[in-house]
């Protein structure tokens, strides 16, 4: 096979890195429609087909830039693209030991040193392709120990089933709950404090009042970083009122799971290894190339119980080897990416110290951004409290400042936040998260990765240019 081609894509990817391309070249799709080429009804050479790809990437947004900082993951880390790359050049299927052998055993090892790292070096894990089907598996390990003839039966003759989470905690548990048949009704959003935390007592109410109703509590989700501010639950707290109740602990520690790589941060998790199942996104924090998601569970065997479908013709049990090197049947998936391949590249290049030096750079860059935010004219934060690398703040124009901060007021900040967000993805200055979140109003999200490194200049020159695009913003935009 000729693989001549990828030389010339391996160059593409180099000039698309090159320090004055810019971030993004923002088009419209009716736009984009216009400019390229997408139709694939005809053949093409392979010369008009680099040019095509060269025209594809420079619309593509440069993750890899520093002022990409729309959601919760930038740069790749360059050991794990290396091995995204090998992992999609062999092709290989997660499943058996037999077309995966030494991937079986990097996954095992992988996940053991995470075992151990998040304090259950007894339990078992798998890779999954996201935070969101990590959610699944946790409601599913969860409903199946409490009720294990769920898998024959589903859920007629089980009593109605309660999941709590706190109000700030991410989405994939209300799509999980409608996917796995509790419907989002079965949800009991809990409060969360000023910083963004589940209130734990309110969790023990909540739990109580369900269990006097009659409802099963069959899982508690505890967040370590939420999406917004970052918060970390108090988990410690949450393990205590789950033992007490005897209710399922999940942590989704999608994003918060990076700081477990420090010594210097992992005290945030402080209760972490009390959880029944936990999830970790590398993907995120760390710049695993996407999709690179852990799912953690203490008690070994309950994955393959409650997940096995025993398919002959993949997983008979009369191999020539150690079938209990057959892994896959663990997962709801059948083929399977080897995706943990790109993290053991990363950790073996890296090393433990490496990871946590990373971990504790981010958390220095974003602690410099939090102190610089709350010194800088017209930028406010929303929580002073750094628990994750996410700095969170509104920008008050000029001409919004000084005055009565009525509902009129924050009505308009409302307005001026995403504007000033159009303005600077338009002017290709940065890429940045904006939300509103329970009683605030639209505010700017910057969180931090480990890759690319930052030093403390691009963090004054982010917020500068949130700054002059604030003070291009009048009054008249809104009419
Ligand atoms: C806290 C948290 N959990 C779970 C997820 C879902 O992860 P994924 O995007 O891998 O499905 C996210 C995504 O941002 C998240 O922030």
């Amino acid at each position: 096979m000729d693989l001549s081609f990828l030389d010339r894509v391996l160059q593409i990817v180099k000039d698309e890195r090159k320090k004055d391309v810019p971030l993004v070249r923002f088009k419209h799709p009716e736009e984009l429609e216009a400019i390229l080429d997408l139709d694939i009804g005809q053949e093409v050479n392979d010369d008009d087909l680099e040019r095509c790809v060269r025209q594809v990437l420079q619309y593509s947004v440069k993750t890899d830039k520093a002022t990409f900082k729309n959601q919760l993951y930038g740069c790749t880390d360059p050991y794990g693209l290396a091995g995204a790359w090998i992992a999609e050049a062999f092709n290989t299927s997660q499943y058996t030991f037999e077309v995966a052998p030494v991937f079986t055993l990097i996954e095992l090892k992988v996940l053991n040193h995470i075992l151990n790292l998040f304090g259950i070096p007894n339990g078992d894990g798998i890779f999954s392709p996201g935070g969101s089907v990590s959610m699944l598996y946790a409601l599913v390990a969860a409903r199946f120990k409490a009720f294990p003839e769920v898998k024959r039966k589903g859920m007629r003759n089980l009593p109605e089933m309660v999941i709590f989470t706190s109000e700030d905690s991410h989405y994939s548990i209300r799509k999980a709950a409608h996917w796995l048949g509790f419907g989002t009704e079965s949800l009991r959003p809990i409060k969360a404090n000023e910083h963004g935390q589940m209130i734990v007592s309110e969790l023990e109410k909540a739990i109580e009042r369900e269990k006097k109703e009659n409802r099963y509590p069959v899982l508690v989700n505890a967040t370590a970083g939420t999406t917004v501010l970052g918060a970390i639950d108090d988990l410690n707290d949450i393990a205590n009122v789950c033992k007490k109740h005897g209710v399922w602990m999940h942590v989704d520690a999608c994003w918060g799971g990076s700081l477990m790589l420090s010594p210097k941060y992992r005290s945030k998790l402080l209760g972490v290894k009390r959880a029944d199942s936990i999830s970790w996104n590398p993907h995120k924090m760390a710049g695993a190339p996407l999709q690179c998601s852990v799912f953690l569970i203490k008690e070994r065997g309950l994955l393959h119980e409650a997940n096995s479908a025993a398919a002959q013709y993949l997983f008979q049990q009369d191999k020539f080897y150690d079938v209990s090197y057959d892994t896959g049947d663990k997962s709801v998936q059948c083929g399977r990416k080897i995706d943990a391949f790109k993290l053991w590249m990363m950790w073996k290049s890296r090393g433990d110290i490496g990871l946590s030096v990373l971990t504790d750079k981010v958390m220095s860059i974003a602690q410099f951004c939090l102190s610089a935010t709350s010194k800088m004219e017209g930028f406010r934060l929303v929580s002073e409290k750094l628990q994750c690398p996410n700095v969170c703040f509104w920008y008050i124009p000029k001409f919004m400042r000084n005055k009565d901060e009525n509902e009129e007021w924050w009505d308009l900040m409302h307005k001026i936040t995403p504007k000033i967000k159009e303005q600077l993805t338009l002017t290709s200055k940065l890429m940045v998260a904006y939300s509103p979140l329970r009683q605030h109003k639209n505010f700017f999200r910057l969180a931090f990765t480990f890759h690319p490194e930052l030093n403390e200049n691009q963090v004054i020159e982010m917020l500068n240019a949130v700054k002059l695009s604030g003070e291009a913003i009048t009054k008249e935009m809104f009419p």
